[in-house]
């Protein structure tokens, strides 16, 4: 299978004829581009960290990828800056670069280009973004010699000289950022560059066929089988820009099944509703993760610990499939069937979500444990959505994942509560219900009774973090 793809690589204009399934890790390597490495290849080390720029509303946007899960059709039309496209016009170091050596953040320097490239992607961010933070720019990044410390100061310092006069710079950031050479002076042509890239090759089309597979960001698959991809008969989601759409319409959110995990954190219609997103975003992955990762791959990859599920479970979330012409919706909380197994038709694709925009005196949170904080799958997660009002339980939707072969809808814990005075006794009742609604196995993240426990922790938090007059932390134990 080869695809004909166009798109800026540093300060070129690609045509290439190519397996589109070919990721662009090995892509970038094989032009000899080799500042770009080879770590994991699984999204965890950032080693492979790119910038993918990408028109829109008029402007060039820029965020940090793991080009070792990206397939070059999710490239098309857009700029990849690699670590040598960040290199100055005069041939000496740019401020980042400088500050790495300054600080002694580099040793064997494997993970420096991804460094750096993360740091460019924060400042090409700054002022733009509304949670924009240096030291979370490089939560994907790894380094395994030098120790993160020298790191750190390397990007404080980075971030104290620039920072405050790139939000105060009037006019294009970018021009300050060629004006400090953070970034090269070619960047100021990009724009115009993608503007003359025809949109002719950039669209797959959904064909109204069976596949295997639909790829969206590709950061499940291109983990789980990078070869079978090369081979396999799949559509390409991430390049049908009509999927990518968040738009609150008639009380209902709308919501693509392309649309990223940061696509949710910066639309201003998901943080009208969830003013809290950022603090359970930041639980998901890592920021390039977070930059490819669709919700629809969440969703269909049918994981039982998949985050943004059980964020869309405790919504009440439809779930929009076509087969390309004929449409269909059914509730998130009818959609699986088994372990891995949904009800999707092998011709639909999951076109995207939708769910009730709650009103009324509605509370809303999500819980997640994982081996580690950040850049881990959950062990168990869980969301909670509850109206209250005058003291009475209303409505409440309460996911849980992680505790049993689907991701669940704890319906006789909500049926129980629904009604009820919000007191403690209520809720350690309605918690030892829940206990009956699931049936988790051991694995590699916990024994089913560390499950069991943690399910129950979880549902105590949603309550002491969205009640604490109700019920406190001492009560729960
Ligand atoms: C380092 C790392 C950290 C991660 N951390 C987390 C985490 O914290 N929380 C979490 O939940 N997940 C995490 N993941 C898993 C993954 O990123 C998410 O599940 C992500 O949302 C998958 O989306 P995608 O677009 O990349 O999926 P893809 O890999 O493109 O697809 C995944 C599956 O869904 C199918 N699919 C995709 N889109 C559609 C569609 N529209 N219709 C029908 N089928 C479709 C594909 O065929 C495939 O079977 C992590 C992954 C990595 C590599
Ligand atoms: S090679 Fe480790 S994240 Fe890509
Ligand atoms: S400098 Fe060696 S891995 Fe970071």
């Amino acid at each position: 299978m080869q695809s004909k793809i166009q798109f800026i690589l540093n300060r070129e204009l690609i045509e290439v004829n190519i397996n589109p399934a070919t990721v662009l890790l090995d892509y970038v390597r094989s032009l000899r581009l080799t500042g770009t490495k080879e770590g994991c290849k699984e999204g965890d080390c950032g080693a492979c960290t790119v910038l993918a720029g990408e028109l829109s509303e008029g402007k060039v946007n820029y965020k940090s990828v793991n080009s070792c899960l990206i397939p070059v059709q999710n490239i098309s039309g857009k700029h990849i800056v690699t670590i040598e496209g960040l290199n100055s016009d005069e041939k000496n170091l740019n401020p980042i670069q400088q500050a790495f050596l300054d600080e002694g953040a580099s040793q064997c320097g494997f993970c420096t280009p991804g460094f750096i490239v993360s740091l460019t992607g924060y400042l090409l961010n700054e002022g733009k973004l509304k949670n924009n933070n240096v030291l979370d720019s490089l939560d994907g990044n790894i380094c395994r010699c030098t120790g993160h410390s020298s790191i750190i100061r390397a990007a404080e310092r980075i971030r104290s000289k620039f920072k405050n006069e790139i939000i105060s710079s009037k006019g294009d950031a970018y021009e300050y950022l060629t004006e400090n050479k953070i970034i090269p002076g070619y960047f100021l042509s990009v724009k115009k560059m993608l503007e003359g890239i025809s949109n002719e090759n950039m669209n797959s089309g959904l064909q109204n066929s069976v596949k295997k597979y639909f790829i969206g960001g590709g950061t499940d698959l291109f983990v789980q089988r990078p070869e079978e991809m090369l081979f396999t008969d799949a559509q390409f989601l991430d390049p049908e820009k009509n999927l990518k759409g968040i738009k609150a319409d008639n009380g209902y959110c709308q919501i693509g099944c392309s649309v990223t995990v940061t696509d949710l954190l910066e639309s201003e219609t998901i943080n009208n509703i969830f003013p809290q997103i950022y603090n359970f975003a930041e639980l998901f992955g890592s920021t390039p993760i977070r930059n490819s990762a669709t919700v629809g791959g969440n969703i269909n990859n049918a994981s039982p610990i998949g985050d943004m599920t059980a964020f869309f479970l405790a919504l009440n979330s439809n779930v929009i499939l076509s087969d390309g012409s004929i449409k269909r919706e059914i509730p998130l909380n009818e959609f699986y069937t088994s372990y891995k197994k949904t009800a999707r038709k092998p011709e639909e694709y999951m076109e995207g979500i939708n769910f009730k925009i709650p009103d009324g005196n509605y509370f809303f949170n999500f819980e997640k444990v994982s081996k580690r904080t950040y850049l881990d799958i959950a062990s168990v997660n869980s969301a909670i959505l509850i109206n209250v009002e005058n003291e009475v339980i209303t409505d409440v939707n309460i996911s849980a994942g992680g505790v049993a072969a689907t991701p669940l809808f704890l319906f006789k814990t909500c049926q129980f509560l629904k009604g009820k005075i919000l007191n403690a006794g209520n809720i350690k009742e309605a918690i030892s219900i829940s206990q009956n609604e699931i049936s988790p196995i051991s694995d590699a993240r916990g024994s089913a009774d560390y499950k069991k426990l943690l399910l129950i922790r979880l549902l105590y938090a949603h309550f002491v973090t969205l009640f604490p007059e109700i019920i406190n932390a001492e009560q729960t134990v």
